[in-house]
């Protein structure tokens, strides 16, 4: 293999530019030509494609977002926009990519490879979400959960402060990681995610045991993707049976996507990438780079996609020990 390329493709994760960084320095190390690809699959259809040098990637290990944007590409969904990619690769003679990105972007990767088998991709998981089979931990994931954290620890000063009920919203459309790590780590009475039933009886009844505790006020966090709906509609139900505290809603939203990453992130990130390039030049493909007890493992794309990673049942349990 003598050209390789990398992109980003699907929700933003911080140490996605760590990761570019790793592929595009390693692959120079190794002696391969590398390309960046610019908004994922959209700009493989148009060609936006950058030859990397070193200096390409200076000084962004420690920014959010990522140098080669991302995008959700529609077209790449039909055979003539993945034609029309393949073209493009073959046009820059690559033969091997690295795809940085989550589910969605390892079932296009999938589909890609089954139509043009000589296409070598390797992904490494990021994404804020957490919720691939196969590695511990999604570049993304740490620095998100504790952004989350530290806005969570600020609503508590302001919901202590006038003895309020606080809702936050955190991102996790289909998984409660971010919910549980930010629950627990800032001390939430309460934390809904989309893998357990949500009982509004039981919520309350934790918020009333609360409160005779003396406690003057709580929070709730909730995963947007909870089975109850999000916190307004948590709030609402909760609301016309619960008026102990005034309640109040806050929806951490897209902020939980950006800033500087966390030294795990960064690192995790570098070792991925890393990881990613030497898979390629061993002849592997359709395989996402895990990190699963603190060894660097092979995981098929269809496993780290359908098996989708599992909350540990034992932290939920500690939120309710600790409330
Ligand atoms: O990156 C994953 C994720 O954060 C989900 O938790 C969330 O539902 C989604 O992205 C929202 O992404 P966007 O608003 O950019 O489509």
């Amino acid at each position: 293999m003598k050209t390789i390329a990398v992109f980003t493709s699907g929700g933003d994760a911080p140490g996605m530019n760590a990761c570019i960084r790793a592929v595009v320095r390693s692959a120079i190390h190794f002696g391969l030509d590398v390309y960046g690809i610019k908004r994922g699959y959209e700009g493989m259809i148009k060609g936006e494609f950058k030859k990397m040098s070193a200096n390409s990637v200076s000084g962004i290990i420690q920014t959010g977002g990522t140098i080669l944007r991302s995008a959700r590409s529609d077209a790449f969904r039909t055979p003539e926009g993945r034609q029309k990619a393949y073209e493009q690769l073959k046009k820059k003679g690559i033969e091997g990519i690295v795809a940085i990105g989550g589910d969605g972007t390892f079932t296009g990767a999938q589909v890609f490879m089954q139509e043009y088998p000589d296409l070598a991709i390797v992904g490494c998981p990021g994404t804020i979400d957490n919720d691939l089979y196969g590695t511990d931990f999604t570049i993304g994931y740490d620095t998100a959960i504790n952004t989350a954290m530290n806005a969570i620890d600020n609503i508590k000063d302001t919901a202590n402060a006038h003895d309020r009920l606080f809702f936050v919203e955190v991102m996790g459309r289909d998984a409660g990681f971010i919910a549980l790590s930010s629950g627990i780590a800032s001390g939430a009475e309460a934390v809904m995610v989309p893998e357990s039933k949500t009982s509004i009886d039981k919520l309350i009844q934790t918020l009333e045991e609360n409160f005779q505790k003396k406690k003057n006020a709580s929070i709730v966090v909730v995963a947007e993707g909870d089975d109850a709906g999000g916190a307004f509609q948590v709030a609402e139900a909760v609301k016309k049976r619960f008026s102990r505290y005034e309640i109040k809603v806050c929806i951490l939203g897209h902020l939980q996507r950006g800033g500087r990453p966390t030294c795990m992130d960064r690192v995790r990130a570098s070792r991925m990438g890393i990881a990613a390039v030497k898979a390629l030049m061993e002849g592997q493909k359709g395989v996402m780079i895990g990190e699963w007890h603190r060894s660097i493992k092979y995981v098929p794309f269809e496993k780290a996609i359908k098996h989708n990673a599992e909350l540990n049942p034992t932290l939920l349990e500690m939120v309710k020990i600790l409330a």
